[in-house]
C-alpha cells in the first residue's frame, strides 16, 4: 500500500518538474521571440524628452533626499547611491598615440596627452555594508585642469570632466518614468513588487528585474579587477557612444595579487591597499568607447538594452594607470567623501544624453549640494 502511494507520489512529482520545464521553456521562448520583434532597429539618433519628465525628476529628488536621511551616517550625510567608498586615488590618463581621427573629440583630442585625475571606488549600495553582500561596484574617474566651458554652470567644478560607472551594461530601468515608480516603491521597501506595479501583466518588468538581481553581483577580487560601465550614451563629437573601462594587466608589471580575506567587511579596500600600497605595484586599465549604430537596436531613450558587442565593438581611446601611492589617509579619505562625481561635469563634445542622463543631472546636483551643505562643507 505503501509503496504504491510513494509510486504514484513519485510519477505526480515527475510529471509536475516536466510540466513546469516546458512552461519555462515555452516562456523562455516567447521572451525570445518578443524581444527579438520588439525591439529590432533601426533607432533614432536624437533624444526624445517625455513630457512627464521634469514632474518626475523633482518627485525622485524628494525621495532622494528622504533616501539620505534615512542611511544617515550618525553625523555625516552620505551620497544617496554609492555611499560606501573603497578609496581615492590618483590616477594618469593618457590618450593612445593611434587614436583614430574620428574619435579625437574633447579630453580625446590630442593623442599621447595626459590628463592627472582622480578615480573614486565605490559599493553601490545606499549605505554601507559588508563588500561580500552581492553589490554593484562603481568607478567615478574626475579629470582635472581640462580647459573649456563645461555644461555645468559651477565654477568649483569648472577645469572637471567626470566620467561615471558601475561594473554592469546595463540599468534596471529603462526610463525616468519607470524609474520614479520603481524608486518610490523600494523606497517602501517593495524590493521585488517594485517591478509589478500593478495586477495588469502589461506593467511587469520582469526582464528588469533580472537585471537588477544580475547587477548586484559578487564582489570581485579587487576594485581593479572588474570592468565598468558607462550604462547610459553620451556624445564624442558627432558619435553617440557608450564608454567603458576594462581592466588591462598586459600594460603593467605582472603582479598577483595575494587572496584576500573575503569575511573582512572592506576587504576591497584592503585589496587596493595592498596593491597600490604595500606592494607598490600599479594597476592599468584601458579606457574604451561604442559608438552607436542607429541601423540596429542601440537606442539613446532607454538604458535596460545593452549595445551590441558583435555589431559595434569597443575601440581604446586611452590607458589609465593608478600609480603605487599611499591613499588611505583619514584627511585623503574625507576629501574623497567630499567630492562631487556628476556625469554632466562635462566637455560639450561629451555632453550625456538620454532620459537616465537627463535625470541624473538634476539629481546628483540636488543631493551633492544637500549632503555638503549638511556635512558643513560649504
Ligand atoms: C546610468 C546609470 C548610472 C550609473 C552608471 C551610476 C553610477 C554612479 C556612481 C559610480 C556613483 C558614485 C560616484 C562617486 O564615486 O562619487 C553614483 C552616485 C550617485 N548616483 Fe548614480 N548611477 C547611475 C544612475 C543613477 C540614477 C538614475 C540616479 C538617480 C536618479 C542616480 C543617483 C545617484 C546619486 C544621488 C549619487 C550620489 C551623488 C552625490 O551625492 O555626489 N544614479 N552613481
Amino acid at each position: 500500500m505503501l509503496k504504491r502511494f510513494w509510486l504514484w507520489l513519485g510519477r505526480l512529482l515527475g510529471r509536475l518538474l516536466l510540466a513546469l520545464l516546458v512552461l519555462g521553456l515555452a516562456g523562455w521562448g516567447i521572451g525570445a521571440l518578443v524581444y527579438h520583434f520588439k525591439y529590432r532597429g533601426p533607432v533614432s539618433t536624437e533624444e526624445v524628452v517625455a513630457p512627464t519628465e521634469a514632474a518626475d525628476t523633482q518627485a525622485i529628488i524628494e525621495d532622494a533626499i528622504g533616501v539620505v536621511e534615512q542611511h544617515r551616517d550618525n553625523t555625516r550625510v552620505l551620497r544617496d547611491a554609492h555611499a560606501k567608498a573603497h578609496g581615492c586615488v590618483r590616477a594618469e590618463v593618457r590618450v593612445r598615440d593611434d587614436l583614430a581621427p574620428a574619435l579625437r573629440h574633447g579630453v580625446f583630442a590630442e593623442p599621447s596627452k595626459e590628463w592627472q585625475a582622480w578615480v573614486r571606488l565605490s559599493n553601490g549600495n545606499a549605505y554601507p555594508q559588508f563588500d561580500r553582500i552581492r553589490d554593484a561596484r562603481g568607478m567615478a574617474i574626475k579629470l582635472l585642469d581640462v580647459p573649456g566651458a563645461k555644461l555645468t554652470a559651477d565654477p568649483r567644478h569648472a577645469g572637471e570632466q567626470d566620467f561615471v560607472m558601475f561594473n554592469h551594461p546595463v540599468f534596471f530601468v529603462r526610463d525616468v518614468a519607470e524609474y520614479r515608480s520603481n524608486f518610490a516603491a523600494q523606497a517602501e521597501g517593495k524590493k521585488v513588487l517594485a517591478f509589478f506595479p500593478s495586477g495588469d501583466p502589461r506593467t511587469w518588468e520582469l526582464r528588469h528585474l533580472f537585471i537588477a538581481l544580475r547587477t548586484l553581483s559578487p564582489a570581485p577580487e579587487s576594485p581593479v579587477a572588474t570592468t565598468y560601465s558607462s550604462v547610459a550614451p553620451y556624445k564624442l563629437g558627432p558619435h553617440n557612444i557608450k564608454y567603458r573601462v576594462i581592466p588591462a594587466p598586459e600594460q603593467c608589471p605582472d603582479y598577483q595579487l595575494p587572496e584576500q580575506n573575503r569575511d573582512l567587511p572592506n576587504f576591497l579596500r584592503s585589496a587596493l591597499y595592498q596593491q597600490l600600497s604595500l606592494d607598490r605595484m600599479p594597476a592599468c586599465f584601458a579606457l574604451q568607447v561604442q559608438r552607436q549604430n542607429p541601423q540596429y537596436y542601440m537606442p539613446i531613450e532607454d538604458t535596460s538594452i545593452e549595445w551590441d558587442e558583435s555589431i559595434s565593438p569597443f575601440e581604446t581611446v586611452a590607458d589609465i594607470r593608478l600609480p603605487a601611492q599611499d591613499f588611505d589617509s583619514p584627511e585623503q579619505n574625507l576629501a574623497c567623501d567630499n567630492l562631487s562625481f556628476n556625469p554632466w561635469h562635462a566637455l560639450p563634445e561629451h555632453r550625456p544624453i538620454g532620459g537616465i542622463n537627463r535625470l541624473r543631472k538634476a539629481v546628483y546636483e540636488a543631493i551633492s549640494t544637500y549632503r555638503l551643505e549638511r556635512n558643513g562643507v560649504r
